[in-house]
């Protein structure tokens, strides 16, 4: 929910304006993530005071709002030289999406150990034993200035520091044992004053990388992981019993990788793996940036590493190296520095009023890349090369279960028909959380689709985790290469739709769409009884993205039916068989952006209650489309009009049935069924973004959402 960004340069001078900037737009590019507050930790002056509070040299600003807002505060604090030069120097910054605490300057990030700020951390995620360990803190005479979970962590890292007896530990072994106490979700950074221009990372759960900036060609591939030799003790050693253990959970265990004799060894002994770590040989200057995604790091470099569950990494004298709390069965013991592809241009909003309205104008080229080298037109073959190994797996299985939340379980729902059709499996359909609740019946022979736009959504990634536990076939469907999701399963299709910044889901449910088609496809090559029908749906896909085009030059149209609807207070979508998905996604985007009440209604249930709301008052859009369903849609139709209700209808082209009884048409061309709601969901994603605009909202920034949600 919160983004984490932020900047190492060693060897580097940069003016503290410099580091203000860097810092700034690294949360810009992240604000999608999360945006009711915002703060950052750099180095002060010597005596720099700002805000009462008192720091040795770490200084804190945080501010309720926007970026904006702090970037503006950040220049008002006229005891910061602004032209200073620092030659290294370690800044974070955080951009905050309220889980525990109201949105204020109080609960944003940093959070620090102590007025003298000694240790100050970023957290995005949930801390779910922090009640736990505050009151053990409390009982030691720490005290609490914020309501947040996040607060624990640097006050039990102080605690550690302060009880190290003789020991010299160094910064990432504080962090180590920290974190060994936590449960929940994080990306953590961490700033100390005892360790100046130091910086330490790590995550369990969410997502955290690093990009790169060397003098060296990075032409090794990988860093090693060091394992640390230390043996295990608890932090907390003067209780008689892990106190911050709740009654009936795990206790933290002794982890037997710190016991002597597992040190890698082969990773230390490989000359190319060995040098990579050090890009800073010789005092040669680096940068490093942490963020939780590429889109804040892309413009600086495009050498990242990303990082895993329980890896620390620590920057000391502007070398980088990663530890391991914790050794996984199988673990390949080092971190490739991977390239990124993605362009800055992909990630800037261009001409366009919002990322949204960019997005969904981007729709003919996304779905194009989805399909792009999977799909042979002259032999209409599909080969989806994450999958096909796993194929002859998949098509013995029990049923396929598609797990997703909100557009990217719609996405499953749009899909499920063709896939029954296709795979002639049953295809259940699951909303992450609700499959969880219901501790659903998960079998080794089932296979688990998890779609998701993030991949990193928390609800669907505790569904992988739930599901592989039992045995499943996990298979990820995802847009972001490296995320949690797409590492975690064991296979999967990445939808290529390039990045969503948009907090509204558009571009990514088309590609999502596109994508599980595609998996029908070629999970029916074999099937001679299916091989007309797959026809048919190869060529339509062949043609979607100058169908879209067509679609979305009727932007105009659809404009003027939201300068007649933006005042209302509920609009309905009705629809039903493969344009069903379409109307429970047009209803969220209704709600999501110009915060308008709306429902997605299966016209097949409309006498069964929803036909009581039909007066010529209620707003109404019914998707009617020549296909099986279209006999019963039009007696929905007829329904709706007999009790004066005023349909705006989305049809095919030329239907004059349809047509004389609609109070307003939007015409779409045809396409094979199950690619229809393609084209159905694009003008209610324009109508959403019209409706939002004539309302006043932030289109991109819509309030209490944020685009990665890694909470539960
Ligand atoms: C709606 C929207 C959300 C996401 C949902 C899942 O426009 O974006 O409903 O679809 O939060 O997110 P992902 O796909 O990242 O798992």
């Amino acid at each position: 929910m919160c983004g984490i960004f932020a900047y190492l340069n060693y060897c580097v001078p940069r003016t503290r304006k410099e580091i203000f900037e860097t810092l700034v737009k690294g949360l810009q590019r992240l604000e999608y993530r999360g945006y009711d507050s915002a703060g950052i930790a750099v180095d002060g002056d010597k005596n720099t005071t700002t805000d009462g509070i008192n720091n040795n040299n770490i200084v804190l600003i945080k501010k309720n709002g926007k970026v904006k807002a702090l970037d503006e505060e950040l220049y008002k604090k006229d005891c910061m030289d602004l032209e200073m030069e620092l030659d290294t120097h370690f800044g974070m910054a955080h951009t905050r999406w309220a889980t525990h605490g109201e949105p204020s300057a109080l609960n944003s990030h940093p959070h620090r150990s102590d007025k003298n700020n000694e240790f100050v951390v970023i957290h995005n995620g949930i801390i779910t034993n922090y009640k736990e360990l505050k009151k053990y803190l409390n009982s030691k005479g720490y005290e609490f200035e914020s309501e947040t979970d996040t607060e624990v962590i640097p006050k039990l890292i102080k605690y550690v520091y302060d009880n190290r007896e003789r020991e010299d530990l160094s910064f990432s072994t504080l962090v180590e044992r920290v974190i060994q106490q936590l449960e929940g979700a994080f990306a953590l950074m961490f700033k100390s004053s005892h360790f100046p221009r130091e910086a330490v990372a790590t995550r369990r759960g969410s997502p955290l990388l690093i990009g790169v900036r060397s003098k060296y060609e990075l032409s090794a591939e990988h860093i090693p992981i060091q394992y640390n030799t230390a043996p295990y003790y608890s932090v907390l050693r003067d209780c008689a019993v892990n106190p911050v253990v709740p009654e009936g959970q795990r206790a933290a265990e002794p982890i037997s990788m710190f016991k002597e004799g597992v040190q890698e060894k082969n990773s230390h002994n490989r000359p190319d793996i060995a040098n990579a770590v050090n890009f800073a040989e010789d005092g040669k200057a680096v940068e490093y940036y942490f963020a939780s995604d590429a889109s804040a790091i892309i413009e600086h470099t495009n050498k990242v590493i990303y990082l895993e569950d329980d890896d620390i990494a620590a920057v000391v004298g502007g070398k980088l190296s990663l530890h391991r709390l914790n050794r996984l069965a199988g673990e390949v013991p080092v971190r490739a520095i991977q390239t990124l592809q993605m362009e800055l241009q992909e990630i800037m909003k261009g001409n366009f009023e919002a990322f949204m309205q960019k997005e969904i104008f981007e729709q003919p080229e996304s779905v194009f890349n989805t399909m792009r080298g999977r799909i042979c037109f002259d032999t209409n073959k599909v080969i989806l090369g994450g999958l096909k190994d796993h194929l002859k797996e998949i098509k013995r299985c029990r049923r396929l279960i598609m797990i997703g939340c909100g557009t990217s379980f719609h996405a499953a729902v749009a899909t499920r028909q063709a896939l029954e059709e296709l795979t002639e499996l049953p295809v259940m359909v699951e909303l992450a959380s609700d499959f969880l609740d219901r501790n659903t019946p998960v079998f080794r022979d089932d296979v688990c689709f998890y779609i998701s736009q993030s991949g990193e959504t928390a609800d669907t990634l505790m569904a992988l985790r739930y599901c592989k536990d039992r045995g499943a076939l996990t298979v990820g469907v995802t847009n972001t290469v490296g995320s949690s999701i797409s590492r975690d399963t064991d296979c999967g299709v990445h939808i290529n739709a390039g990045p969503e910044i948009g907090v509204a889901s558009t571009k990514a449910y088309t590609s999502q769409f596109v994508a599980l088609i595609m998996f029908g496809l070629m999970m029916s090559e074999d099937r001679i009884s299916l091989q007309t029908r797959r026809l048919e749906i190869i060529n339509g896909l062949r043609i979607l993205p100058e169908l879209i085009k067509k679609v979305l030059t009727l932007d105009k149209n659809i404009k003027s039916i939201a300068d007649e609807l933006y005042e209302q207070r509920s609009l309905l979508v009705m629809g039903r068989g493969f344009n069903y998905a379409t109307c429970l996604e047009g209803a969220l985007k209704i709600k999501e952006i110009p915060y308008m009440h709306s429902e997605g209604i299966l016209a097949g249930e409309l006498k069964h209650g929803p036909l009581a709301l039909i007066d010529k008052h209620m707003p109404v859009i019914m998707i009617i489309m020549r296909d099986a369903c279209y006999t019963k849609c039009q007696n929905a139709l007829q329904q709706v009009t007999a009790r004066s209700g005023r349909p705006i209808i989305l049809c095919c082209q030329d239907d004059p049935e349809v047509s004389k009884n609609a109070y307003k048409t939007i015409e779409l061309p045809q396409t094979v069924d199950c690619l229809q709601g393609i084209l159905s969901v694009i003008p209610l994603q324009l109508l959403s973004f019209h409706l939002a605009v004539l309302r006043g909202y932030d289109v991109d920034c819509p309030r209490s959402l944020a685009k990665s949600v890694t909470v539960e």
